[in-house]
């Protein structure tokens, strides 16, 4: 069976991988399914983020990366793909995957298996490896090491930007 891992991925970090990682374990293939968050502010352009999801990715032989435009149900099932995988961190996270699982269930019958955040990675974010990375803070062990350096290089561009 197929399933989709959908997210913004901005940047994806160590529990990002994690869940794909574990998702692959379970089903035959996984595709990353790569989105905007209309609510967030992004670090990284949409190509940019599959672009480096593929580079994280590349280890993994069943998991394959595209962008997601429009609804995630219309994306899994123009993939031939009855079930989301997420992961979840906190009950915060709960309620609000919760209602998404519920949106997509009711309107295309997609179903959404949620899976428990590692512990050791149950305090990452892409929102403060943004904010740690910008000012200055080491992030290269949250996030896949294929995608650290980039990281780093788009903090400095950003600096540079702003004249610092
Ligand atoms: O990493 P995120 O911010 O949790 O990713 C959110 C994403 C991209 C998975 C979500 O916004 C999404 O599913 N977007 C597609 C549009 C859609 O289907 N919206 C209705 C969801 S109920």
């Amino acid at each position: 069976m197929r399933a989709v891992c959908p997210g913004s991925f901005d940047p994806a970090t160590a529990g990002h991988l994690d869940i794909i990682e574990r998702a692959a374990v379970c089903f035959d293939e996984v595709i990353v399914a790569v989105g905007q968050n209309s609510a967030k502010s992004h670090m990284f352009s949409a190509p940019e983020r599959v672009e480096l999801m593929r580079a994280a990715c590349a280890h993994l032989s069943s998991v394959s990366v595209s962008p997601l435009d429009g609804l995630l149900v219309d994306f899994c099932r123009s993939r031939g793909a009855p079930v989301i995988v997420k992961g979840v961190r906190s009950c915060g996270d709960f309620e609000y995957e919760v209602q998404m699982a519920q949106w997509n269930k009711e309107l295309e019958g997609i179903e959404t298996l949620l899976i428990p955040a590692a512990a050791k990675w149950s305090y990452l974010s892409s929102t403060k490896v943004r904010e740690v990375a910008s000012l200055g803070g080491d992030v290269r062990p949250h996030v896949p090491l294929a995608i650290a350096e980039q990281v780093q290089r788009r903090v400095a561009e950003l600096r540079q930007a702003q004249g610092e």
